[in-house]
C-alpha cells in the first residue's frame, strides 16, 4: 500500500460497517445489547448455560459485600472438564485443540482434544503424587510449549490455583511471586527456543529457589535437551513422572468461587499485585466474549492469539476461552522474525488461520518492516482480526486492516485488563461498526462510563477517566492476600465504581477512545510496567542514590522506559559503563522487558516544594521537546542542569 493510499484511507473512511456475509450469520446480534440492558444478570445467566455445571447456581450474583463479588453462587463445576473432557464426551475428541508451532521451522505438533484430555489427566495424577492438594498454589515458569497448557489445566483439574510467571521475567521476579502466594511446587522446562537458539529457563529457577526453601518439588519438562543442574529429591523430569501416570482422572467439581489462578501485574506502587480469578465467573466471561467478539465458529475457525501464555491475554484467549468453546487454536513458541520476518504470515498460510489476535506493537513493527513481506503470503484464510494491549493508532489500524486483513476483515479493537479477565469494550463484529482508533462500546452485560474528576459522566466529545459501574463475571475477586489494597486500588477513587486507571474520551457518537494510563503504569510493547517498580530496582543498586522513571512515546513500542538517576558520590560521574551496568541490573531484577531504553545520569531531579518528582518535565526531556512550566518546582534551575546533560547523554540502544 502506498503512503498516498494510506493517507486517503485515513481521511476518507473513518467508519467500517460489518461485512454483510459476517453480519448475516454472526453469533451475536444487535438484540444482545437491549437484552443485557433489560436484565444483565439474566444475560450472564444465559452465558453461563453454555458451560457444563455439576450443580447449578442458586443465585447469579451476590454483591451484598461489595466490592467483593460472588458469581453463580452455589454453582459447582470443574474448569478442566469444561475445557477438555466435555468436548471429548460430545464426540469431538479428534478435533485439534492446538496446532502447536515451534520456533525451529518444521517443528510442529497437533494435539487433539482426546490427546489433551489424556495428558491433562496424567499431569493431574502427577501433581497429586507430588502431594499437591486442592487449594495449594503451583508456580509455572515455562516457554510456549503444550506442556504449559497441560500444566495449567492439570492444576485447574485438582483445584490448585496456578500462578504463571512469564518466562521472560527474572529469577528475582520468580522469587517474589513464589513468596507472595506461597507456592510449594514449580513447573518449568530446561529451556525454549528463542530467536533461533535454545534459551535456558531452569538456571533461573535454580537461582530463585535458593531463596525459596519451602518449594519441595520442581517438575521439569524437556524442550531443548540442554544440560541442566539437578537437585536430587527436589527436581523430577516431566517425562519420568507424568509419563508413567494413568490417563484416567476423575475431575472434582469445585465451588464457582474456588480460586482458579493468580496473575501478577504491575500497579502504581512498588510490588506487583496478585490478581485473583475464580472458576465459574471467569470461565463464563472468557468463553462468552471469545465466542461473541471473535464470532467463533468452533467447527470452522482456526484461532490464533499471538501472545505469551505468561500474560492474561494468553490465559483468557489461548487457554480458557478457546478451550471452553472447543475451538482449534494455533500456539506459536517463537518470535515474529525467526527465521525470517514473514514467519507469522507463513504460519497463517500453513495453518489456514481465520482469526488473528495480537498487539498494536507487533502491528507497528510489521508496518516498519514493510507491506511487501506479508504480501508474499496467502492470507486469504483470515476473516477477522483483533487488537489488544494498548491503544491502536489509526495508522496501524488501517495498515492492519488493509495489509493483513485484505480490506475485508473487520478489526476488533478490544479493551480489557488483567483485572477484568475478559474483554470489556470492543465492537461486536457482526453488529458494531469499527472506527480506526476506537474500541467503540462496552459489550452487552458490561457497563462502562467516562467520568470527570468528580465522578460525573462526561458527554459526547469530552474526555475523562474510564470506570466500570457494575460487576461482571470474570472480574478479579481481590488482590491475593490483600483485600484492603484491592478496595483501595480499584474502588476508592470513585466510590462504588471500578477505576480502571485509563483515560478515555467519547466521540460525538458516544463511542469510546482509550487514551492510555492516567497513573504511573507504563505500557511498553503491550506489557504493563510500573515506574515505581523500575525506580526501586534502580535504587537497589549500590551506585544509585535516587531514580525517576518515565514512559516516553515511542513510535514502535507505544512507550519506552526512560530513567533519570542521581549517582552516589562513590560511583564517580557515570560514564557509559555505569549506564550499561544499571540497565543490566534492571533486567536482572525484573526482566529484560523492563530494561530502560535510556538512562540519563543527572545532578538533581525536578521536585515540587512538597518533594514530589515532576515526571511531566522528565517526559518532556525524554521526548526531546521544550520543557513545560517549571514554576512549581522547588528549584527551577534543576531543569537547566538536566537539559545541559541531555546534549551529552550516551547513545540509546
Ligand atoms: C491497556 C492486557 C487501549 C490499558 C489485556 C489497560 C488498552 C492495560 C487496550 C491493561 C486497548 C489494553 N486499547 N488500551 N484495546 N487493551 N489496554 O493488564 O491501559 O496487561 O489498562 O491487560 O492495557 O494491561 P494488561
Amino acid at each position: 500500500m502506498s503512503q498516498e493510499t494510506l493517507s486517503n484511507l485515513l481521511h476518507e473512511r473513518r467508519r467500517f460497517e460489518p461485512p454483510a456475509g459476517l453480519a448475516s450469520r454472526a453469533n451475536v446480534t444487535a438484540d444482545a445489547y437491549a437484552e443485557a440492558e433489560r436484565d444483565p444478570l439474566a444475560f450472564w445467566e444465559k452465558a453461563a448455560e453454555r458451560l457444563s455445571w455439576d450443580t447449578r447456581w442458586e443465585r447469579v450474583l451476590d454483591w451484598d459485600d461489595a466490592p467483593f463479588a460472588k458469581w453463580f453462587v452455589g454453582g459447582r463445576l470443574n474448569a478442566a472438564y469444561n475445557c477438555v473432557d466435555r468436548h471429548v464426551e460430545a464426540g469431538r475428541g479428534d478435533k485439534v485443540a492446538y496446532h502447536w508451532v515451534g520456533e525451529p521451522p518444521g517443528d510442529t505438533r497437533d494435539i487433539t482434544y482426546a490427546e489433551l484430555k489424556d495428558e491433562v489427566c496424567r499431569a493431574a495424577n502427577a501433581l497429586v503424587e507430588l502431594g499437591v492438594k486442592t487449594g495449594d498454589r503451583v508456580a509455572i515458569y515455562m516457554p510456549m510449549i503444550p506442556e504449559t497448557v497441560i500444566a495449567m489445566l492439570a492444576c485447574a483439574r485438582i483445584g490448585a490455583p496456578h500462578t504463571v510467571v512469564f518466562g521472560g521475567f527474572s529469577s528475582q521476579a520468580l522469587v517474589d511471586r513464589i513468596h507472595d502466594c506461597d507456592a510449594r511446587v514449580v513447573i518449568t522446562a530446561d529451556g525454549g527456543y528463542r530467536r533461533g537458539a535454545p534459551s535456558a529457563l531452569k538456571p533461573a529457577v535454580d537461582a530463585a529457589l535458593r531463596h525459596c526453601p519451602d518449594v519441595r518439588s520442581v517438575l521439569v519438562a524437556k524442550r531443548t535437551g540442554q544440560d541442566v543442574d539437578w537437585t536430587e529429591g527436589r527436581d523430577v523430569w516431566w517425562d519420568d513422572l507424568v509419563g508413567r501416570q494413568s490417563t484416567e482422572h476423575t475431575p472434582e467439581a469445585f465451588d464457582a468461587e474456588h480460586p482458579l489462578y493468580v496473575m501478577y501485574t504491575s500497579g502504581t506502587t512498588g510490588r506487583p499485585k496478585g490478581i485473583l480469578h475464580t472458576t465459574g465467573g471467569y470461565l463464563v466471561g472468557t468463553s462468552w466474549t471469545h465466542w461473541a467478539v471473535f464470532d467463533l465458529k468452533a467447527d470452522e475457525d482456526v484461532f490464533w492469539t499471538a501472545a505469551d501464555i505468561g500474560w492474561v491475554t494468553g490465559h483468557s484467549y489461548i487457554v480458557y476461552g478457546p478451550l471452553a468453546n472447543g475451538a482449534t487454536s494455533v500456539m506459536y513458541e517463537g518470535t515474529p522474525d525467526t527465521p525470517h520476518k514473514g514467519r507469522w504470515w507463513e504460519i497463517i498460510q500453513e495453518q489456514k488461520v481465520t482469526i488473528l489476535y495480537c498487539a498494536p506493537t507487533a502491528i507497528r513493527t510489521f508496518m516498519k518492516w514493510g507491506t511487501d513481506i506479508p504480501a508474499t503470503f496467502d492470507l486469504s484464510s483470515l476473516r477477522l482480526i483483533g487488537s489488544v494491549g494498548e491503544p491502536i493508532n489509526p495508522e496501524a489500524y488501517i495498515w492492519y486492516r488493509e495489509a493483513i486483513g485484505g480490506g475485508r476483515c473487520p478489526v476488533v479493537d478490544t479493551w480489557w485488563q488483567t483485572e477484568t479477565g475478559q474483554i470489556m469494550i470492543s465492537p461486536l463484529p457482526g453488529v458494531t461498526a469499527g472506527k480506526p482508533g476506537s474500541a467503540m462500546k462496552a459489550l452487552p452485560g458490561v457497563s462502562a462510563l467516562v467520568v470527570d474528576e468528580e465522578g460525573e459522566p462526561v458527554g459526547p466529545g469530552s474526555g475523562g477517566y474510564l470506570v466500570l459501574t457494575d460487576p461482571w463475571p470474570a472480574m478479579l475477586r481481590t488482590i491475593w492476600g490483600d483485600d484492603e489494597r484491592y478496595r483501595e486500588t480499584y474502588w476508592s477513587r470513585f466510590p462504588g465504581r471500578y477505576f480502571a486507571g485509563d483515560g478515555a474520551k467519547l466521540d460525538e457518537d458516544g463511542d469510546v477512545w482509550l487514551l492510555g494510563r492516567v497513573d504511573d503504569v507504563m505500557n511498553v510493547a503491550g506489557h504493563r510496567l510500573s515506574t515505581t517498580e523500575i525506580e526501586s530496582a534502580l535504587v537497589s543498586h549500590p551506585k544509585v542514590a535516587e531514580a525517576a522513571v518515565v514512559g516516553a512515546n515511542d513510535p514502535e513500542t507505544g512507550q519506552a522506559v526512560n530513567a533519570f538517576v542521581i549517582l552516589r558520590e562513590s560511583a564517580g560521574d557515570g560514564g557509559p559503563d555505569v549506564v550499561k551496568e544499571l540497565r543490566d541490573h534492571v533486567a536482572k531484577e525484573i526482566g529484560p522487558i523492563a530494561k530502560p531504553r535510556a538512562i540519563m545520569v543527572v545532578p538533581e531531579l525536578p521536585k515540587t516544594r512538597s518533594g514530589k518528582i515532576m515526571r511531566r518535565l522528565l517526559r518532556d526531556v525524554a521526548e526531546h521537546r521544550e520543557v513545560g512550566d517549571v514554576t512549581t518546582l522547588a528549584d527551577s534551575s534543576v531543569m537547566d542542569l538536566i537539559k545541559e546533560k541531555e546534549g551529552q547523554a550516551p547513545a540509546e540502544d
